[in-house]
């Protein structure tokens, strides 16, 4: 493509011919009237926010309460990832596997390419070099997201390292993921996700909600990364990065899965109780982690992302104050509601409900209302930059080593506080059968118990079973592996009531699971794994009535594990024809000690 009239460069050089040629072929298909190639400088984010207010796509919040920081409403009807209408796209079935939603390549490419055709006159396309991962590091990848949403751009901007310097990352014959999104007319009926991973290509049309059209995140770092990652010997897991320092000065690093909605951000961002002083937990992602053997034989991650997009209701300061603090500026708002003065309201923030407030859908609310005001799948796209615990090493090319590796979902009864499994490949079979109870951050049912394996569940670009063998394959090239362990932050009395305070309170159970990692406490040997020994677990301060309460939820009850082990089976037997022998295996010796 040449610079005629109608394309966009910037400052930037395109000295790719590959590159050239495919934005040439997708406008060509999808005929916009302008091609904007983004660079990602401050001028170019001041002009295009000035557009994006100027079209209504983004209202600007006071500048005094929230400076830099603007708020989108999504169409109603589009709200949340699509699980039903996202496809892996491999040339056979097979190849996605019983879990995902499958579509042949080339019926993917025609149908698509029908809703494609054209579906730019009229607006302007965007090419959006992006970055996954810290600009340089061999762990990184390189995208190039087409689109045609002036939202995406700039929420890219923020959650990428976009612009520029992933272009020369590039240089001139670099691989990287094809990505092409429509929003076309927002209707559900028009609506696709489709990842053809052996082309390193997503298409996604009719939506403009975050997981559905940030390519770089669910559909790059996750269902294309796992895909890479098999082929590539490494894993790209939904998981975050902290980091604990102890007083002494000694930082060790854990990576968590836990479905969406359960409280990763929160975890990622923790600050640890006055118990705990003198410790301090730095955040190095709250999403994803691609994780690598290092030179070592440690496993290593990098957080591929360079923002959070986390879900606003619930968010206030004692549940994240550091959450609060990074939304504060320079942040994207998306479906929560609007207060008189121009600030955001959501459900669960900090202060009194106001008596009047414009709801998600810009109409007027009013205090005491049976609707909530802010979607509960609203979010913020904000800078980690914003973010008062960013890890230093957030931006470190090799990224950190990760000593344990937490499997967590949100179950009312039956899985304890938190156990440690018998070694690597119990701990696969932890992870491979965790469940939860489904929450706001996908469309369809929210409570119900579904079996979500390592949180990748929607995420997972290829077959479930074999992803499991290529976990238990990963400790034959990791000679220092991770400790692995399971929490439930969520059990219930039988009021309903939370029986682990959470938030902060976790950082207990990190350091009893740190200090298992560093080989340096006991633990108690239990049918499901290791538990802490009496005592160990760090519960000084608490009052009594939670000593009381955590004595239950750290129980196990035999009746509830037969009722668990069969689910279990339910997953296991759907995924029968490529579930590796090994987790079979340690099915039977759970039904045994059972
Ligand atoms: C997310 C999700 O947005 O998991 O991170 O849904
Ligand atoms: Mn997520």
């Amino acid at each position: 493509m040449g610079t005629d009239e109608k394309t966009t460069m910037g400052t930037m050089k395109v000295e790719h011919e590959a590159l050239k040629r495919w934005v040439a072929e997708t406008a060509k298909l999808t005929k916009p009237d302008h091609i904007v190639w983004v660079d990602g400088s401050e001028d170019e984010r001041r002009a295009l926010t000035e557009q994006a207010v100027a079209a209504g796509v983004l209202i600007p919040l006071n500048p005094q309460k929230r400076p830099g920081c603007y708020l989108h409403r999504s169409n109603p009807n589009d709200v949340a990832r699509v699980e039903h209408l996202t496809f892996i796209c491999t040339p056979t079935k097979e190849g996605a596997g019983p879990t995902n939603n499958w579509m042949a390549p080339d019926e993917a490419y025609a149908k698509m390419g029908k809703l494609f055709d054209g579906c730019m006159k009229g607006r302007t396309m965007y090419v959006v070099p992006y970055v996954m991962g810290p600009v340089g590091s061999p762990y990184s990848k390189v995208g190039v997201e087409i689109t045609d949403s002036i939202y995406v751009v700039l929420n890219m901007r923020i959650m990428t390292r976009m612009g520029a310097p992933a272009l020369s990352m590039l240089g001139a014959d670099g691989e990287w993921n094809r990505g092409v999104h429509s929003t076309l007319d927002v209707n559900p009926d028009r609506r696709f996700i489709c990842h053809f991973p052996q082309d390193n290509t997503i298409w996604s049309v009719g939506s403009g909600y975050g997981g559905n059209v940030l390519l770089g995140k669910k559909c790059l770092a996750l269902r294309i990364g796992s895909y890479l990652g098999r082929h590539e010997q490494w894993l790209a897991e939904h998981m975050l990065i902290l980091g604990v320092e102890s007083p002494e000065g000694e930082t060790t690093y854990v990576a968590a899965a836990f479905p969406s909605a359960c409280g990763k951000t929160n975890f990622a961002m923790m600050i640890p109780p006055k118990r705990f002083d003198g410790w301090k937990i730095w955040t190095v992602g709250d999403d994803i982690a691609w994780m690598r053997v290092g030179p070592d034989g440690r496993l290593w991650a990098i957080n591929p992302e360079a923002g959070y997009f986390g879900v606003a209701p619930g968010t206030n300061t004692k549940s994240n104050p550091n959450a609060m603090a990074s939304v504060r500026e320079n942040t994207i708002f998306t479906n929560v509601a609007l207060t008189a003065d121009g600030d955001v309201w959501w459900e669960g923030i900090d202060g009194e409900v106001p008596d009047e407030l414009t709801d998600w859908q810009g109409r007027p609310w009013k205090k005491g209302s049976s609707e909530k005001a802010a979607h509960p799948n609203s979010r913020f796209t904000a800078p980690a930059t914003n973010n008062p615990v960013l890890s230093k090493a957030a931006n470190d090319p090799k990224g950190v080593p990760i000593s344990a590796i937490i499997f967590g979902g949100r179950r009312a009864t039956t899985v304890p506080l938190v156990m440690q499994s018998f070694n690597w490949t119990h701990g696969v079979f932890l992870g491979a059968t965790m469940g939860s109870e489904t929450t706001a951050a996908a469309t369809g049912q929210v409570g119900v118990v579904r079996r979500d394996p390592m949180a990748m569940l929607p995420f997972c670009g290829y077959d479930m079973g074999e992803y499991f063998g290529h976990w238990l394959a990963m400790q034959k090239v990791l000679p220092n592996p991770p400790k692995i362990f399971q929490v439930n932050w969520f059990r219930q009395d039988a009021n309903g009531k939370f029986l682990w305070p959470g938030f902060g309170e976790n950082t207990r159970v990190l350091k009893w699971v740190i200090d298992r990692a560093h080989g340096r406490v006991g633990a108690q040997e239990t049918l499901l794994g290791w538990v802490p020994k009496a005592g160990h677990l760090d519960l000084s301060g608490l009052d009594a009535s939670t000593m009381e309460k955590v004595t239950q939820a750290t129980s196990i009850n035999l009746e509830e594990w037969r009722k668990e082990f069969e689910l279990q089976g339910e997953l296991f037997d759907k995924l029968s024809a490529t579930l590796p022998q090994a987790l079979v295996l340690q099915r039977q010796l759970l039904m045994s000690r059972l």
